[in-house]
């Protein structure tokens, strides 16, 4: 009979939670499954995704589901980028293992009823003029962890908050997978990949090049010393096209996601920002690594 008893002065320095994730994974032993959750339209951000997974595990599974619980009804659901046949094409050249489709039905049947929410961190930033969207992420998140049953699960740091969100939620409930963050991967002038820059037109896109602008500038002035939020924000602003209507700027904590008035040089920070761009909804961040 093993015996499991929680003790913080183990020396071993595991805690009695990985202690038995590990006496279960003897026992079940298998392949370590590695799960990419997307909404399709994959674009090389994805495929960083992929290719990750498929280097750190044996089992790579993708799955394509655009989650209505977090469109609120004056978003883009119905419209939402689909494109299924290229999208397995991209699973096939990544070297998938396992493609899922989700379906509306299946997942959220009649009556159901469950929520799933993280409220200090998702509150703010994105929270704030898309309320119910963090709640829609980490219900169906949660749901697809208990689909598949990952030992690994891969997010791109692109969506900051979310990532944030999502490893809280899952330290919180003790859920047994490492959710991994990818770095964000940018077009070679600077705009952060993302499904909905396929509704961006010539003009819009010019526009939604200033907001990395704006981010590559307030890490030049971090990089150069200055140190207070406001000053960074003010000067880096300057660089977003006037047309560009800016829902949030804001410089916080690279884990608790709290604004951060200064920038302490040994713990560093993350420039979170959203704007619509002709209508369009785009998000970017920028670490401000420590100096
Ligand atoms: O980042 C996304 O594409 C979605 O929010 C996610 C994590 C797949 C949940 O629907």
């Amino acid at each position: 009979m093993k015996i499991i008893v929680a003790d913080r002065t183990d020396p071993s320095g595991s805690s009695s939670i990985e202690q038995i994730r590990r006496w279960h994974r003897d026992l079940t032993g298998g392949p370590i499954i590695g799960l990419v959750p997307t909404m399709g339209a994959l674009h090389e951000g994805h495929r960083s995704l992929l290719r990750q997974a498929r280097q750190e595990c044996d089992q790579v599974a993708l799955t394509i589901f655009v989650n209505p619980t977090q469109f609120s009804p004056d978003e883009d659901l119905e419209t939402y980028p689909r494109s299924l046949d290229q999208d397995l094409q991209v699973a096939r050249q990544e070297g998938v293992d396992l493609v899922w489709v989700g379906d509306r039905d299946e997942l959220y049947p009649a009556g159901f009823s469950t929520r799933i929410d993280v409220p200090m961190m998702a509150q703010q930033l994105c929270g704030i003029s898309r309320p119910d969207f963090f709640a829609g992420v980490c219900l169906i998140v949660l749901k697809l962890f208990h689909i598949f049953e990952p030992e690994r699960a891969y997010f791109g740091e692109k969506d900051y908050q979310q990532l944030k969100i999502i490893q809280q939620m899952t330290r919180d409930l003790d859920i047994p997978i490492d959710v991994r963050g990818c770095p964000l991967v940018r077009e070679s002038d600077g705009l952060a990949l993302s499904s909905r820059n396929l509704y961006l037109d010539d003009a819009a896109r010019q526009q939604a090049l200033t907001l990395s602008g704006t981010l590559f500038k307030a890490r030049e002035l971090w990089i150069q010393g200055l140190t207070h939020s406001a000053e960074v924000c003010q000067q880096a602003l300057e660089q977003l096209d006037p047309a560009v209507e800016l829902d949030y700027f804001e410089v916080i904590d690279r884990e608790h996601l709290t604004p951060l008035e200064k920038i302490d040089p040994e713990r560093g920070a993350v420039i979170c920002m959203a704007a619509l761009v002709d209508g369009v909804r785009l998000i970017d961040n920028i670490i401000l690594e420590t100096r």
